[in-house]
């Protein structure tokens, strides 16, 4: 694919099917990835693949999360927290592993590790593939946290779902002259 036209085509998709990405392809993805902007290059990041049982695994660790808040959640809701890790083959999450720096603020780390989760979407279109990024009410959970062994000094950045697309959506059209102006 040509490089301008996946960054200025490239579309989300909500709903995805098996079959999950492959080896080699979640490869690339991490390739890509690694190749954040990264002032210092701390490689302020670090990343989960969950795929097959661990899906179920963490659709229990989400409802496990959600009773903690609601223990009268009722079950329609017990099972859409159930099931929502279950609306993809395959989901990465994207953790920012924030360090002491003299010169690179933590801002600065949490924005590669963004770029880096963004690397795993267009790399992932670029591959034919399907790409979510996905946060929510679970991303700073502290169940969540505990479950997924994220550490004080870390960030979840987002939950990339991934799996094969039924319909590429196209790209909205927009006008970037609406947020420039010229300076000077
Ligand atoms: C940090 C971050 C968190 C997001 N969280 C969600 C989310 O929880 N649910 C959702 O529907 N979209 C979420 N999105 C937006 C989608 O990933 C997607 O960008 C949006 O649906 C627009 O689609 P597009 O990428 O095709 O323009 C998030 C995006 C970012 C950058």
């Amino acid at each position: 694919m040509d490089a301008l036209e996946l960054l200025t085509q490239r579309t989300s998709t909500p709903a995805l099917r098996a079959p999950a990405p492959t080896a080699d392809q979640v490869k690339l993805m991490l390739d890509a990835a690694c190749r954040a902007p990264d002032h210092g290059t701390l490689r302020p990041y670090r990343f989960l693949v969950i795929e097959g049982e661990a899906l179920n695994k963490l659709g229990q660790l989400y409802l496990r999360a959600g009773l903690m808040k609601d223990p009268e959640m009722d079950e329609a809701q017990q099972k859409k927290l159930q099931n929502m890790p279950l609306r993809a083959p395959m989901i990465i999450v994207i953790i920012a592993v924030k360090q002491e720096h003299p010169k690179v603020p933590e801002v600065e780390q949490l924005i590669t590790a963004g770029c880096a989760a963004h690397a795993i979407v267009q790399s992932a279109f670029a591959q034919g593939l399907g790409a979510m990024w996905r946060t929510g009410a679970m991303t700073h959970d502290p169940v969540v946290r505990e479950g997924l062994e994220i550490a004080e000094n870390e960030e979840i950045v987002g939950f990339v779902y991934l799996g094969r697309s039924l319909m590429v959506r196209a790209a909205p059209e927009f006008d970037t002259a609406t947020l420039t102006q010229s300076w000077g």
